[in-house]
Parts: C-alpha cells; sequence; structure tokens
C-alpha cells in the first residue's frame, strides 16, 4: 500500500518528501483553507514541484460543465495533477467526460461501496472513501474501503482506492489489511506511525552502551 500525504500545508509536504516515503498527496478546500499567504494556483504548482506522484486538487464548480472546465485549467498547472471531484451525479458526468480527456480524477466524499463503484464506471482513477466521518456517524468506515477493494477485486476495475479521513495509525493498519491500495494520512499520523517509544528507549540504551564501550577501548 503506498501512502500519500492529506494536507496543503508545503512545509509538511517538504518534511514528509526528504523522508521519502510517500507517493502523492491530497488537498481539498478544508486543508487549503488552513494555509494563509498562498493562492490555490501557486499551492498546487509548488506542491505538484515537490512530489513526483499525484497531488489532487479539489474543483469547486457544482455542475458537470463548470467542473470539467475548472478541470481542464487546473490540469494544465502540472503533469501530475489528478481532479478531486465529489461523487454526485454532475460529478461522475465530469469524470466521464475528463476521462475520455485523459485527464486523472480523484472521486471524493465517497461513502459506500455503491458511490465507489459509479466512480469506477465513470473512468475515475481513484476513487476515495473517508473513513474517519463514517466512523463518526456509528458506520464502519473501513468495512466501505474492503467492500470496494473486493467488488474491484471481483471484476479487475482498474480505479485505484484511497483510504481517506484517516485519524490514527490504527486506521493506516486496517487499511492496508483491506488491500487498499493507497491511504491518505494527515502529516500528524505519519509522525505517529514513525515512531515508537521502545525505538526511542532502544537508541537511548545503545548510545548509553556505546559510550562505555568506547571509554573501554580508549
Ligand atoms: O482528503 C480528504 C479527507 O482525508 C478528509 O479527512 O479528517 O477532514 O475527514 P477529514
Amino acid at each position: 500500500m503506498k501512502i500519500f500525504l492529506d494536507t496543503a500545508n508545503i512545509e509538511e509536504i517538504k518534511q514528509a518528501a526528504r523522508i521519502g516515503v510517500i507517493s502523492g498527496v491530497t488537498t481539498n478546500p478544508s486543508l487549503l483553507a488552513k494555509e494563509t499567504g498562498i493562492g490555490f494556483e501557486e499551492a498546487v504548482r509548488e506542491i505538484c514541484a515537490m512530489v513526483d506522484g499525484p497531488v489532487s486538487a479539489e474543483v469547486t464548480s457544482l455542475d458537470a460543465e463548470g467542473m470539467v472546465r475548472e478541470a481542464m485549467e487546473i490540469a494544465t498547472w502540472a503533469r501530475n495533477v489528478a481532479i478531486k471531484i465529489p461523487i454526485t451525479a454532475s460529478g461522475l458526468e465530469a469524470t466521464r467526460k475528463l476521462s475520455v480527456e485523459g485527464v486523472r480524477t480523484n472521486l471524493t466524499l465517497c461513502f459506500s461501496p455503491n458511490q465507489a463503484l459509479l466512480a469506477a464506471l465513470a473512468g475515475a482513477t481513484f476513487v476515495s472513501p473517508f473513513v474517519g466521518r463514517l466512523d463518526d456517524v456509528g458506520h464502519d468506515g473501513m468495512q466501505v474501503v474492503a467492500d470496494t477493494v473486493e467488488i474491484f477485486r471481483n471484476y479487475g476495475i482498474q480505479t485505484e482506492v484511497i483510504a481517506a479521513s484517516i485519524r490514527h495509525p490504527l486506521h493506516v493498519t486496517a487499511a492496508a489489511k483491506a488491500r487498499a491500495h493507497i491511504a491518505t494520512v494527515p502529516f500528524k499520523v505519519l509522525m505517529q506511525m514513525i515512531q515508537h517509544p521502545l525505538t526511542d528507549a532502544g537508541i537511548k540504551k545503545f548510545m548509553e552502551d556505546w559510550g562505555k564501550f568506547v571509554g573501554m577501548s580508549a
């Protein structure tokens, strides 16, 4: 399973890219709203230059024609951009048109396997079931990921499943066990995945013992 970073924060992306384990970035209007002093186009261009893999940037039109118009414009900003589109009738119509044009899409705000299936049938490159938001309302978000992956495998569907709205490291493990192609994680969760108190304690002990060893052999 690949890991994408779910943020529009340039500093976080820089740090994660340096570590070398992320394969893409996903943004949305809410994540962009947390960043100040940078415009949409500038942010998308900058992020796309920082990572080799796909960078999702969301359209804000609600009608298919407007979505396609925005998407065609955004697609000129960078070769690795993927257009994020909500799963609505208009979103599916726009996705079909963009797929014919060879524009990559990430169908977002997915809350059911049926929505995911329709996204795939419309020609989506990626579909993003929102795990945490389903958990928040008492549904098993990861089951939507697992069911979607199973359905896609049953029919050899090429659309990749991005486990999104990831809230903690256990979500990432569960997404990998459910065979999601990708989990898109906030920077905080990436750091939580790296850290383990026994790793820190082990390094401390090794350093202490190394000091003793060097002292003895001096
Ligand atoms: O990329 C969109 C998705 O991951 C949003 O997550 O935490 O706002 O539900 P969240």
